[in-house]
């Protein structure tokens, strides 16, 4: 029998005591001290403390008897006032005593503790996702991504806009991952993509007149994954007809107000601070800057130009800079092995080395001693600004190189002295991205949002005499130095649409043949457009305060693109195969 419920286990308070309450759920721990029989009831919403006393029958000891961790239960009992108050529990207050059990199922021994700090390994706890999701925190999470979720929904609802689904089935839509794909059965050989984002057909929506659409939509990608990227993740996505940069930047600052405040009761400042995208690299060597620490990046090719040391006139007459950040303090924080350590870290983006000056009061030290003067080494630190006891950190390099690495030793320094300040919210929109990326290795252009990413009207007429220099109509929104969304206005001229495909080097077939029915599209008539996408996830993550997506996800996948709980992705059967027309070469070679 189902006992029906009348409360919830952590919602029962001192204003309860002596109601008659029902509750059903999971028991989380059980003590028998002499007579008394003890249980922690555990549901969604947090955990009770529940007490059989001597008064009970003898049948209903037997049962509390056999109770153990896990087992569904279902209660009838009463409120009393608790003995010994348990302070760290919103129901310390008060306990219910037992005077009717149901066992609604029994449970093994579970193979993870359900504890919200436990630090049993990722995969374990994803192989076991249904019990890691019993933990308070992790229902706390789903619930919280589910209130943004409403409040999204609520404010884009208010302001005119559409939910529309758009397909999942599709043909591939460029985001600059690789696609998964999809064989289809009907039409052998041939093959669906998933969409990396609903970026067309939302602009078909705008052809079609929906003026305004959003949806929440699961997009697809197969990309190296980190802490906040997923395969498959959830974007909020938005177009909007007849606007410009400003038009589409004043909404989404409405909605992060309205959400700020509803979730975290935190007031943003609006407007929002706007970046330029070179400002970015030049004075955080990234295009979404944290900016709740200094550590600044300083030119240095001025100061150098002139010096002994090649390695740093090398990089100048190649074309390269030389960048430091200066670090308050720091010469006393990180030790020789330290800075060595750092130099590893920084192998990644391409650092050669590492090149530290130590601002001290008796003298100024350096790992180029032999290379530089005391002046010289003054006049570099005057640059940067170094007062007495700091610690200068200096790459020489390709600027992209300069700029990643040292991009990342700013705020992988500031997350070591403990400069991350979790209640600080500072949210930036980098604005006037290049339109283009030019790759080193191929030396050809490639879209650096997207190819339907409008150019700046004052640039139009650089499009094929300086194609590095133009810049695009496409804005990020980053909070503290995670990329929360971005967007663009799209193009809506067929002909510059051609320039910007010649320019990626497109031919006519390639173009038909991936973007045809948009292009077609574009003929009857379409309305200047343009949007965004926040990464849903990215957003929980940051307002939950966690390190990671994962924690926001229910079923998220593994590190290796795996769901540890169904094993995808896995092989199927020979007649699958056979019936898509599909063979594999895996295991043949
Ligand atoms: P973009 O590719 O910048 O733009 O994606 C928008 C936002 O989606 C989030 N995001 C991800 N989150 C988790 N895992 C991933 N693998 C992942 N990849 C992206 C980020 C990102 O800012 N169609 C365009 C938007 C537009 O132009 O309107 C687009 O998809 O938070
Ligand atoms: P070396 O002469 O190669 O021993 O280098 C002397 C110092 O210069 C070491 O501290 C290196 O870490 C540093 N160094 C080498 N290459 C670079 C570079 N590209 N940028 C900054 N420092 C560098």
């Amino acid at each position: 029998m189902i006992l029906k419920r009348t409360h919830m286990c952590g919602n029962l308070r001192a204003a309860d005591i002596d109601s008659n309450v029902v509750l059903n759920g999971w028991i989380a721990k059980r003590r028998n001290l002499g007579g008394l029989i003890f249980a922690d009831l555990r549901d969604k919403t947090g955990i009770v403390q529940i007490v059989f006393d001597d008064t009970i029958t003898d049948e209903l000891r037997e049962k509390a008897d056999s109770l153990r961790s896990e087992y569904v239960v279902g209660i009838k009992g009463v409120v009393k006032e608790r003995q010994s108050k348990n302070p760290d529990l919103p129901t310390g207050d008060i306990e219910v005593f037992v005077n009717e059990l149901e066992i609604y199922s029994e449970a093994d021994t579970p193979p993870i503790y359900i504890k919200d700090d436990d630090n049993v390994d990722e995969n374990l706890r994803l192989k076991y996702r249904y019990l890691d999701l019993r933990k308070q925190k992790m229902q706390n999470n789903l619930t919280f991504r589910h209130r943004i979720v409403k409040v999204t929904r609520d404010y884009y609802d208010e302001n005119g806009f559409t939910e529309v689904e758009t397909p999942i089935l599709i043909k591939s839509t460029p985001e600059g991952a690789r696609d998964y794909i999809v064989p289809s059965r009907v039409h052998p050989g041939s093959f669906y993509a998933l969409p990396q984002s609903p970026q067309m057909f939302k602009q078909l929506l705008m052809v079609g007149g929906t003026d305004r659409y959003m949806q929440i939509a699961k997009c697809f990608r197969d990309e190296d994954l980190r802490a906040d990227r997923q395969p498959e993740f959830t974007q909020i996505d938005l177009e909007m007809s007849f606007v410009d940069v400003d038009a589409v930047i004043e909404i989404q600052e409405g909605y992060l107000k309205r959400l700020f405040k509803e979730v975290m009761n935190v007031d943003i400042e609006t407007p929002i601070l706007r970046m330029e995208y070179d400002e970015a690299m030049e004075r955080y060597g990234s295009d979404k800057p944290d900016t709740r620490f200094g550590f600044e990046l300083v030119k240095l090719n001025d100061v150098v130009k002139d010096c002994e040391f090649g390695v740093f006139t090398n990089a100048l007459a190649a074309g390269g800079d030389v960048r430091g950040i200066c670090i308050d303090g720091g010469s006393a924080h990180f030790s020789r092995k330290d800075i060595d350590k750092m130099q590893d870290s920084l192998k990644h983006y391409g650092a050669k080395g590492l090149v530290w000056i130590r601002n001290n009061a008796d003298e100024i030290t350096s790992s180029v001693n032999k290379f530089f003067s005391q002046e010289q080494l003054k006049e570099i630190c005057d640059t940067m600004n170094a007062k007495e006891g700091d610690l200068c950190l200096i790459v020489a390099d390709k600027p992209k190189v300069v700029f990643d690495a040292l991009g990342f030793l700013r705020r992988d320094i500031a997350k070591k002295l403990g400069l991350l300040d979790d209640s600080k919210y500072n949210l930036l929109w980098v604005v006037n991205f290049p339109l283009f990326e030019y790759d080193d290795e191929t030396g050809e252009y490639n879209a650096m949002h997207h190819p339907f990413t409008s150019p700046r009207p004052e640039d139009i007429d650089k499009l094929e005499s300086d194609p590095g220099s133009v810049k695009a109509q496409a804005y990020d929104i980053v909070l503290n130095g995670v990329e929360l969304g971005g967007g663009s206005i799209r193009i809506h001229d067929r002909k510059l649409q051609a320039k910007m495909f010649e320019i990626l080097g497109l031919t006519e077939e390639e173009i038909n043949e991936k973007f045809g029915f948009l292009i077609e599209a574009f003929k009857y008539g379409v309305p200047p457009h343009g949007g965004l996408a926040f990464g849903l996830d990215r957003l929980v993550m940051l307002l939950a305060g966690e390190q990671s997506i994962r924690e926001v996800m229910a079923f998220p996948k593994n590190a290796g693109a795996q769901c540890m709980l169904c094993e995808a992705p896995a092989p199927v059967t020979p007649e699958q195969l056979e019936e898509l027309f599909i063979t594999t070469t895996e295991g043949q070679n």
